[in-house]
């Protein structure tokens, strides 16, 4: 983006005059003015040489008189912080102590931060500091390995840029206003066909509220359906993202493990009022929820009165066996909040999800929404519902599903020699990642590190468990890399994989031929 232009900060500076000679305050309106001028120079915040508005255009937009406006420019002249240039008008003066400004006192600290590059250290809440516990530093690039980046480089950029164009056209001028109908009709309706047809979802438009992803959906849900203190039931392993939300809600995490089946409820369990799943494609181990677990989730939640978010995430990507249909259609106790993202489907920086609600919750969910988060991006809504009317959401779903089969493919045949002497890999039936689960914890922090070290981020599973330590292993996203990048960095992490291998191999006879008795 292009750098602020001298003229531009000039006209922010106006603006600020304008409501700071506007406040009532004592003193003549022409010294206030020269107060206010001078400080700025002094600060160095209007640039050496910079040209000031006329004394008319000044005096409209300060909204003073203009002879009011000539007293402090000419005062500023007189004491050598402005000059005037014949026929060219009046200019910021290019005086050298002003050049750094370092001798003001604002400046001098804006300064001293900037060239620190370091925040001051704050005192956060303890939420707080439990909610950055989720977020990965801001030093974590996406990287070949990324989990959940789809393929932006297939997203179709023209057509879709099309579309928003037609759409902004198009828009009523209400839209440009505040909106509380939940999304606009159209997407709503070309949703509810698809996650019907799908997902065998049962709803109507208007039990869907349109969100800022899945993300704002969590956090929505949290806040208007639990109290802090209140117990949600999270996976055991599971994804970040619905914890940290759950956290900011001041909710007790409490870990249900994961297994083949999906999600183990156990009758002694502790009562939640919020369970979070992710039934068709467990975040992150792949594991699709058996029926039979299903319907004792449906019965559990029945039994404790507690809501069940469904987090279908990326069900359109399904490689051996047709999709799963949502735990939401086998419902009929009105508990479960189905919640879907277009961020995989067409791309994360989107920010559209949407959550399907029981009738019971459709006005509160609604209304809360708007008061909490405000509802926006109607145009952007319209065009996308356009998009998915058109078939062009279907087509790219099975283009997509072919590109991330490939690539999967490709991952495993970089590991392949890997997997031959005892790596582990997830089945991959469906997603944009794969599991390698690792026998030790030290394995997992050296690939890590090694990794960084590379400049190829790594994900650690240990991560994504409630409870210390979890169980190693690497989630290994897919989808958002090139071919040549999977070939690339999946020939290296077998590479190191291996030589880990060979190297506790080779201590581990060491061990056995050097304790007492081995050669006997
Ligand atoms: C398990 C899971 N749920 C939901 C999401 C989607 O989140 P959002 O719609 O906020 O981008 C993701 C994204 O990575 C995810 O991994």
């Amino acid at each position: 983006m292009e750098p602020l232009s001298s003229q531009a900060k000039l006209d922010w500076v106006i603006d600020a005059l304008a409501m700071e000679v506007a406040e009532p305050a004592s003193g003549p309106l022409s010294r206030r003015l020269y107060l206010g001028l001078r400080e700025r120079i002094q600060a160095g915040r209007l640039a050496p040489g910079s040209r000031l508005p006329s004394s008319r255009r000044l005096a409209r937009e300060l909204c003073l008189g203009r002879n009011t406006v000539l007293a402090a420019l000419e005062q500023l002249v007189a004491e050598g912080f402005l000059e005037t240039r014949a026929g060219a008008g009046t200019f910021i003066a290019d005086l050298p102590q002003l050049a750094g400004a370092s001798s003001a006192p604002g400046a001098a600290s804006e300064q001293a931060l900037a060239s620190a590059g370091e925040a001051p250290e704050v005192a956060l809440s303890s939420r707080g500091t439990r909610l950055l516990g989720y977020s990965p530093g801001s030093n974590l690039r996406p990287g070949v390995f990324t989990p959940g980046l789809p393929a932006l480089d297939r997203f179709p950029q023209a057509l879709w840029q099309r579309l928003m164009r037609r759409h902004l056209h198009r828009a009523p001028t209400e839209w440009l206003g505040y909106q509380t109908q939940g999304g606009v009709p159209a997407l709503r309706e070309a949703l509810c066909d698809y996650l019907r047809l799908s997902r065998s979802v049962r709803c109507r438009p208007e039990q869907i509220l349109i969100v800022q992803g899945a993300q704002q959906g969590f956090e929505l849900i949290a806040r208007l359906l639990t109290d802090p203190g209140d117990r949600a039931w999270v996976e055991e392993p599971g994804y970040g993202g619905a914890k940290a939300c759950f956290e900011a809600a001041g909710l007790e995490l409490h870990a249900v493990p994961v297994d083949d089946e999906g999600l183990r409820v156990a009758a002694d369990l502790p009562a939640p009022r919020l369970i979070q799943v992710t039934p068709s494609h467990q975040y992150p181990s792949g594991v699709t929820m058996t029926l039979g677990r299903r319907l004792a989730l449906l019965e559990a939640a029945e039994k404790h009165g507690a809501w069940i978010v469904e987090d279908d995430y990326d069900s359109e990507f399904r490689y051996g066996q047709g999709p799963i249909a949502a735990l939401q259609g086998l419902d009929n106790g009105g508990r479960v909040l189905y919640v879907g993202t277009f961020s995989k489907v067409l791309y994360p920086g989107l920010r559209l999800g949407y959550v399907v609600l029981p009738e019971a919750l459709v006005d509160p969910c609604r209304r809360a929404n708007a008061r909490l988060h405000r509802e926006g991006q109607y145009v952007v809504q319209s065009a996308l519902a356009e998009f998915i009317a058109a078939g062009h959401f279907s087509r790219p779903v099975r283009r997509m599903r072919d590109c991330y089969r490939g690539r999967q493919a490709r991952l495993r045949d970089a590991l392949a020699p890997a997997v031959r002497v005892g790596l582990e890999l997830s089945e991959g039936q469906a997603g944009m990642h794969l599991v390698a689960w690792l026998d030790d914890h030290v394995t997992e922090a050296a690939l890590v590190a090694r990794g960084l070290d590379h400049g190829i981020g790594l994900s650690p599973l240990s991560t994504y468990y409630l409870t210390p330590p979890g169980r190693p292993g690497l989630v290994l996203g897919y989808a958002g890399a090139s071919e040549e990048e999977i070939d690339r960095a999946g020939g290296w992490l077998r590479r190191e994989w291996l030589a880990l291998r060979a190297k506790r191999v080779a201590s581990s006879m060491t061990k056995v031929a050097t304790e007492p008795g081995a050669r006997a």
